[in-house]
């Protein structure tokens, strides 16, 4: 079957960073689907896995952590779906991912495709719903039944693809929603998901914090950059307040700035109940089916934006350097096997 993957770990430019490949074609086993792809999405996450620094390997690295397609057949465990079912999900980490015509996928991690979108808006939002709806509801604890309406959130990086799917998930929990946005197609984009304010990184925070009225903000959801914003949401976040972040730090952070408040900082990984199997993996299932189901509902709004046809190497490549250059605007989606 055709799937896109490397066996170098190499800068996006060199000619060998993905390739095309004809891989053998899995069986589904145990819990797993076995999903025909017809549509993926690129995340940040792909280009971390492909980036140089690793050793070669013998057999091909598949990468692509965002689908949707339809299941063609299931494995003897397998009781949430049935071949013929359109569905969409992330998927592992730890396995090879979805940049291949047929891929595995454990039936705990896949939710029932929206009914509203096609193949091509369903595989922009898994991961990124997943992170935004983990940090939110399950790390920062916002209610997302209203419990918290009225509170203040600051998030971080608003137009890219977790900020996109997060402003919404933010505002139907009734946050009053900061977002970050700093050039004019970005700041529109933010707005009209819906971001109460929006505020530019590349100026200090604080000042434009105040203008909104606000000394701190209940909640800090930083979807860009750890290490850089670790002393400015320190400041800006409320006593007892809560941070979470989702970016690899690359230097110590400074414990300290938090214990004088108080504050709560946790992280958020979607990939973590995947990877250790958890024992409440089955709440990714659960959670795209709700966001599917607010999909559906009018209550969240699609974040698909570019489509680039079909999936190979070529395409992929270029996807990969459009996130690298860290100025995408909601999700960008390739679809189509030739
Ligand atoms: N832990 C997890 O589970 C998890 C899950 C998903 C993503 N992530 C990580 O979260 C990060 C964001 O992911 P994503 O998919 O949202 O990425 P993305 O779509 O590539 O984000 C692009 C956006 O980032 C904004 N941006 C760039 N530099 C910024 C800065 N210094 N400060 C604030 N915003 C900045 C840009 O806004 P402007 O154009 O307006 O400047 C752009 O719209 C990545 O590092 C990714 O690996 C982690």
């Amino acid at each position: 079957m055709k799937a896109v993957g490397l066996y170098k770990y190499l800068p996006i430019d060199h000619p060998e960073s993905l390739l095309d490949l004809d891989v053998p074609k899995p069986e589904a086993q145990g819990r797993d689907l076995l999903v025909r792809v017809e549509a993926i999405s690129v995340n940040p996450v792909d280009t971390k896995v492909r980036a140089p620094g690793k050793p070669d390997r013998i057999d091909p690295h598949v990468l692509g952590w965002d689908a949707a397609g339809v299941v063609e057949a299931v494995g003897p465990e397998v009781t949430l779906f049935k071949p013929g079912d359109a569905v969409y999900y992330a998927g592992d980490i730890t396995r090879p991912g979805s940049n291949s015509r047929y891929h595995l996928v454990d039936e705990r991690i896949v939710g029932s495709k929206p009914r509203s979108m096609d193949m091509v808006q369903s595989a922009a939002v898994p991961l990124v719903a997943i992170t935004a709806y983990e940090a939110l509801f399950d790390r920062l604890g916002i209610d997302r039944d209203g419990a918290h309406c009225g509170r203040s959130l600051l998030l971080i990086g608003g137009a890219g693809g977790v900020g996109s799917i997060g402003i919404q998930l933010a505002k139907l929990a009734g946050l009053a929603v900061l977002a970050t946005a700093s050039r004019p197609d970005s700041i529109a984009w933010v707005r009209r998901l819906g971001a109460d304010h929006v505020l530019d990184h590349r100026q200090p925070l604080r000042p434009q914090v105040e203008a909104t009225g606000r000394r701190f903000v209940d909640y800090i959801f930083n979807c860009a950059d750890t290490d850089g914003y670790w002393d400015t949401t320190a400041d800006l976040v409320s006593p007892q307040g809560k941070i979470c972040t989702i970016v690899e730090n690359k230097g110590p952070l400074n414990q300290q700035l938090l214990k004088l408040k108080s504050v709560t900082h946790v992280w958020e990984l979607m990939f973590t109940r995947a990877k250790y199997q958890t024992d409440d993996m089955i709440e990714q299932h659960r959670l795209l089916n709700r966001v599917a189901d607010w999909i559906d509902g009018g209550k969240l709004a699609g974040i698909h934006r570019e489509t680039l046809q079909p999936i190979n190497a070529a395409n992929l490549k270029n996807a990969h350097a459009r996130l690298e250059s860290g100025t995408m605007i909601g999700k960008l989606v390739l679809t189509g096997w030739e």
